[in-house]
């Protein structure tokens, strides 16, 4: 796994974030199955609620394009913030357990899984129709 592109493009992602309500930029960043990069930023809505996070959005745009294997996320802020909540059930389910990078602006990382940012998750193999 390319780790420092993978950082690269979240970083990159945050300059292209809609975040005119928190100007908290968030950057994201996913490795599909045969190595490239796909990335999505925040875009915030004026109700809030309808706020996309940028995790979602770069597994929404890699699934768009065809992708459905995914290796790793990187996920970058100012700060190092983790997954919201919704976000953990997202990647859980779109790409197992994957390695997650958090990215602060000074370039730390922290390393942690999907599955240890989601313990006991509900998964879809619980679903009878799946
Ligand atoms: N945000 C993300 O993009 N990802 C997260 O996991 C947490 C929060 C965004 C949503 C909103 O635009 C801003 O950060 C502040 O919550």
């Amino acid at each position: 796994m390319e780790n420092e592109k993978l950082i690269k493009i979240a970083n990159e992602m945050r300059d292209k974030a809609y975040a005119p309500f928190s100007k908290y930029t968030v950057g994201a960043s996913v490795e599909v199955e045969g190595g490239k990069i796909i990335g999505g930023c925040n875009v915030e809505s004026a109700s809030y609620g309808l706020t996309a996070c940028a995790e979602r959005v770069a597994l929404y745009n890699a699934i768009s394009k065809g992708y459905t294997s995914f290796n790793a996320i990187a996920v970058a802020s100012k700060n190092g913030g983790f997954p919201c909540g919704a976000c953990r059930q997202v990647i859980w389910e779109l790409c197992e357990n994957i390695p997650v990078l958090i990215i602060d602006n000074e370039n730390g990382i922290t390393k942690t899984s999907s599955k240890e940012l989601l313990p006991n998750a509900f998964s879809k193999d619980k679903l009878e129709n799946y």
